[in-house]
């Protein structure tokens, strides 16, 4: 079955770098025949417009909802446009908790680049505390992440990310993976990720997990050989 990877670069990476990175994947991708999406969202100032000969879909890690204008620090829709980039993650977590950004300020993010087609990674999950409460608290945290988003968006890839699994190496079980995309999907019936600590070790089991179409991953994403190792295990699977 296909699955998709996503590799976030976060604010790693350099332009030069990110060349490279790529150069070598879509080397990678066309001699072993991989044909499974695979998104690289790296930081704003190594976009390009990627001349790949794979299935690699570059994709951006924030825009603000503006075509452009006056907003310090973002980029708009033209900015995007200019390498073709159709692509955009919005609510991730570093982003809600590190960065403030309210569940109503990306509802509106969120609707603005769907009027315009982009293909939207929607980041969700409960930190610690939501989680140590109990399934019926993560699920109506869950509901509360999900409020203002058309969940029928044709162009929509969701990503399930607790944050108490991002960055920490703590992954979550693949049964609480399994129980907590089953109620994600209950509620909206599109392509599931699961994100929080996926590495080369870990990725097989996680893929296998009933209910997860693919993984989002940040840290072990950063090193190409180690990204081409989670890709091999898409192949064997
Ligand atoms: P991580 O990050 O793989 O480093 O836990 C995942 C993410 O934030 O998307």
């Amino acid at each position: 079955m296909s699955k998709i990877l996503a590799a976030n670069f976060k604010t790693n990476h350099t332009r030069a770098s990110t060349a490279e990175y790529i150069a070598q994947l879509d080397q990678w991708m066309q001699k072993n025949g991989y044909r499974d999406e695979v998104y690289i969202f790296p930081p704003f100032t190594a976009l390009d417009s990627f001349e790949t000969k794979s299935s690699i879909v570059v994709g951006a890690q924030n825009a603000y909802p503006t075509v452009k204008g006056s907003f310090t620090g973002e980029i708009g829709l033209e900015q995007l446009d200019e390498f073709g980039i159709k692509t955009i993650l919005v609510g991730h977590s570093e982003r809600r908790h590190l960065l403030g950004e309210t569940q109503e300020f990306i509802a509106s993010k969120y609707r603005w680049f769907t009027e315009r087609g982009l293909t939207i990674f929607y980041c969700i999950g409960e930190p610690l505390e939501v989680r140590e409460q109990g399934e019926e608290a993560v699920r109506r945290y869950i509901v509360e992440q999900l409020e203002g988003i058309d969940t029928s968006y044709e162009n929509l890839i969701m990503a399930y990310e607790p944050v108490w699994a991002i960055g920490t190496g703590k992954t979550a079980t693949p049964k609480l993976i399994e129980k907590t995309h089953a109620v994600i999907k209950s509620l909206c019936d599109r392509p599931l990720l699961y994100g929080g600590s996926v590495k080369p070790a870990n990725i097989e089991e996680i893929l296998s997990t009933p209910g997860c179409d693919g993984a989002l991953i940040g840290t072990a994403s950063w090193d190409v050989s180690s990204m081409v190792s989670m890709l091999e295990t898409v192949i064997e699977q």
